[in-house]
């Protein structure tokens, strides 16, 4: 396993993109990338992004976008299977269901490599996954929360991401490792807002008016920053103060997340690089140089950020990342 930082942010997108002698190396490959769809800003920054290194160094990129269905995933590979593509990138909406396809990309000679998502199967399925460590998200998203409220008891509700993917199994997973042994935390309502800021908002609703208007609420953990979102609105509309009110943690590090920040509506949020396709193109260019396999599992950096750092610098940072 590989732990990187691919951030870079502070050089602005000329700190994600690549050196010539990277450009150079990939030129003419035409690689396959199988996106989820567009559910959160986050996913809109990995789109833009990947594209923008692809055409950095050359590759000829054929976009698919599944608009959140794996039949439509499953699809558009079999489509780069055909075209003989040299390499796929895949970020699998779900984690099962994969075996089939990947085997025929195996067969078919064609690396494979998993952006910001994992997938259970047979690792020798893919040449690499390129990803955080989720489980370790929720955990630093937990303990924030730990270490904010003290010996306070505090009622947490959760708003997941899509069933069955893989960072809603993962986030969920460290955030209640963290928490457990503090017994005056408890999650007392956990639902799926399917990583988007409408359903993030329509969940926190149901969970206001089902918790006494949202007295019985002393922190929301949102799986990603879209909800969270969705989620401060709700808490507005219900006449309450996210932020104060209701604590407010979530996970990516969009750029409206410290506005939110910056208006005292956020608490902390765990930064996710939208830049996964820079160390997917240099693991592909390392293999094809060299034949030498990458490790199986590149991780990103965790880091959290709260409004002690800075969030109107770092909105700034991020907004031209394509958010
Ligand atoms: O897989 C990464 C997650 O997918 C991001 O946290 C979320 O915003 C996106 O939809």
């Amino acid at each position: 396993m590989k732990v990187i930082n691919t951030l870079a942010l502070g050089a602005g997108l000329a700190g994600l993109l690549l050196s010539t002698a990277h450009a150079e190396g990939l030129q003419g490959k035409v690689i396959g990338f199988s996106q989820i769809g567009s559910e959160s800003g986050w996913r809109a920054a990995e789109t833009s992004v990947t594209k923008q290194v692809a055409a950095e160094r050359g590759v000829d990129l054929k976009f698919a976008d599944a608009q959140q269905k794996q039949e439509n995933q499953i699809k558009a590979i079999r489509g780069f299977i055909a075209q003989g593509v040299d390499a796929i990138l895949v970020a699998p909406v779900v984690a099962t269901g994969w075996e089939e396809v990947l085997t025929e990309a195996k067969e078919a000679n064609i690396p494979v490599v998993l952006l910001d998502r994992g997938i259970e199967g047979p690792e020798d399925l893919y040449l690499t996954s390129v990803a955080s460590d989720q489980v370790k998200e929720g955990r630093v998203a937990g303990e924030w929360l730990v270490g904010t409220v003290g010996d306070q008891t505090c009622n947490i509700v959760e708003l997941q991401g899509t069933v069955g993917s893989s960072p809603a199994i993962n986030r969920k997973q460290g955030f209640e490792e963290a928490i457990a042994g503090h017994a005056n935390l408890s999650i007392i309502r956990s639902q799926t807002g399917d990583f988007t800021r409408s359903k993030g908002k329509e969940v926190m609703e149901g969970f206001l008016k089902a918790e006494g208007g949202g007295a019985n609420i002393c922190a929301v953990y949102a799986h990603n920053d879209d909800m969270a979102v969705g989620a401060i609105q709700a808490i507005k509309d219900a006449g309450l103060k996210p932020g104060s009110d209701i604590l407010v943690v979530s996970i990516d590090a969009v750029p409206d997340i410290f506005s939110a920040m910056v208006a005292g509506e956020a608490n902390a949020t765990v930064e996710l690089t939208p830049n996964m396709a820079g160390p997917a193109f240099d693991a592909l260019q390392a293999y094809w140089d060299t034949g030498a396999e990458p490790e199986k599992f590149i991780i990103t950096e965790s880091k959290l950020y709260t409004p002690a750092d800075d969030p109107q610098g770092e909105y700034d940072r991020r907004k031209g990342l394509g958010y």
